[in-house]
């Protein structure tokens, strides 16, 4: 889909439908426009209440040119936000699509009166209508062919649309990875797809089996012996500055079947969403480098399947993870922070400024905050701030966990240093526990994205199934952190 900018009167764009957004309390934004547009949409406002998300779609007078008017409710002007565009863009481009309109103009005009940029409801749009139909015979044909934006050409807007597409196209690459089944997504896919992200400034190593044996990945790997497919250690390296670098890691585990400790089979068709960790960082790269942000970043991936093949880990088994810490297994189905505690520890060795890992590690997660926030826990203050307003701004929205070491007690093992599980209560924090001792003095953040990286169902902008989760997020904080 086409994104423009174009400096023409609402009346004399050729579009299949001319988008004016109203807020509640704003009814005569379209006054300035020509007679027969102003007169109409005086009009439409004295029955449109321009709630939240409303929409009223009706056909144009004789003598403009946009073939229908879609007017869409704001809500109230001084409770508008960015994400209140973005929700209604979200509504109103869904709502066009499915009528099958192509040609899409969209005022600028209220959006000045609001003092918020018109690129907020556009990246709603563009988020809204992303669908995933890889797997579907013949496709129903409705698709936005363009959204074109009525207003002024700047730099400044022409960057921030510049910036929304870039941005979007990450979201869909990343959603596009998560809700692609495990038997096509397995970590090679996941390692070829990383591998597809190459550019100049922009590297990407696998690390094989044989090397982060040599490494000494002994958790990591106990959770890939149970499955017929090789596990895949993926590094990428932006190095769009020369500064010391970001570390983010993802959890990749491309299907989560709990391996000995067999998860019930109710639902378990989800756990091939167990690797949006993993995607979010992909497509965070992405995006930073097509963007040419002045960052250095590291991207890690450890990409491996969970399952009970007859050379898996058992219970009671104990392995050595890269920083010489041991772990008792207790319960295989606890393995992301298996395959995490060594890409930590890896990471570690690159001397980064901060490393964020990004997971679904924790049902927990979803019991404690649904779908509407990440959990949060790290060693450091100033960063985990910085996280915190980027989830505002980005409206991913993420929420502090009490990271008491009380919590981490749970984890002593009766053989080796740690456990890797202390059992149900707590575990949301106990599972930061024990990542945080492979952080050890690095300034280091968890994101668990258990609750937020599926959506049971549709959104304003977040169509149901993979949502992209961290790929805004973490871009917002990256931006900030320069
Ligand atoms: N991938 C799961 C967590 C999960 C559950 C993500 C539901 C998304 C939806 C993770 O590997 C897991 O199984 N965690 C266990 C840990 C337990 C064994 C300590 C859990 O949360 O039940
Ligand atoms: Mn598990
Ligand atoms: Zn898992």
């Amino acid at each position: 889909m086409d994104l423009f900018i174009r400096n023409t009167g609402e009346e004399e764009c050729i579009c299949d439908v001319l988008i004016l957004p109203v807020a509640e309390n704003l009814p005569d934004a379209y006054s300035s426009l020509a007679p027969a547009l102003s007169r109409l949409s005086k009009k439409v406002l004295k029955e449109f209440r321009a709630e939240k998300n409303d929409v009223l779609l009706i056909h144009s007078p004789e003598d403009i040119k946009p073939g229908r008017l879609l007017f869409v409710g704001l809500g109230k002007s001084e409770e508008s936000s960015p994400e209140k565009l973005r929700q209604a863009g979200g509504k109103a481009l869904t709502y066009l699509r499915d009528l099958g309109m192509r040609k899409i103009a969209l005022s600028s005009k209220v959006f000045s009166s609001l003092g918020l940029s018109p690129v907020h409801f556009i990246e709603g749009g563009v988020l809204g209508l992303y669908t995933f139909d890889r797997y579907r015979q013949g496709k129903n044909g409705k698709a936005v062919k363009s959204v074109t934006l009525l207003s002024k050409p700047s730099k400044d807007l022409e960057k921030d649309l510049a910036w929304t597409r870039i941005l979007t196209s990450a979201v869909h690459f990343c959603r596009d990875l998560v809700n692609t089944p495990a038997n096509d997504m397995t970590p090679t896919h996941l390692a070829e797809a990383a591998i597809s992200l190459k550019r100049k400034d922009l590297s990407v190593r696998v690390l094989e089996k044989k090397d982060v044996q040599k490494l000494g990945m002994g958790a990591y790997l106990s959770v890939a012996k149970g499955s017929a497919e090789a596990p895949k250690f993926v590094v990428l390296e932006y190095k769009g500055a020369r500064k010391s670098p970001v570390a983010v890691i993802g959890k990749a585990i491309t299907f989560d079947s709990g391996g000995i400790s067999l998860k019930p089979s109710e639902g378990m068709e989800k756990m091939k969403y167990d690797m949006a960790g993993g995607a979010a960082v992909l497509g965070v790269i992405k995006a930073a480098s097509e963007a040419r942000l002045p960052l250095h970043l590291i991207g890690i991936v450890p990409a491996t399947e969970n399952l009970p093949g007859g050379s898996a880990s058992r219970p009671g088994d104990v392995v050595k993870t890269i920083t010489g810490k041991t772990v008792e297994i207790i319960s295989t189905d606890a393995e992301g922070r298996m395959a995490l505690a060594d890409a930590i520890g890896y990471a570690k060795s690159l001397n980064p400024r901060a490393i964020i890992d990004i997971a679904t590690l924790t049902g927990a997660c979803s019991i404690a905050l649904g779908s509407e926030a990440i959990a949060m826990m790290g060693n450091d203050a100033d960063l985990m701030s910085k996280i915190r307003q980027a989830g505002d701004r980005s409206y991913e929205r993420v929420w502090e966990m009490p990271l008491f070491d009380e919590y981490g007690e749970s984890l002593k093992s009766g053989i080796a240093d740690l456990k890797n599980t202390g059992g149900r209560s707590g575990s949301l924090v106990s599972s930061a526990c024990f990542l945080k001792e492979f952080a050890g003095e690095a300034p280091w953040v968890h994101l668990d994205i258990a609750g937020t990286a599926w959506a049971e169902k549709d959104k304003p902008y977040i169509p149901k199934g993979a949502t992209g989760i961290g790929v805004r997020l973490l871009l917002d904080v990256l931006r900030e952190m320069g």
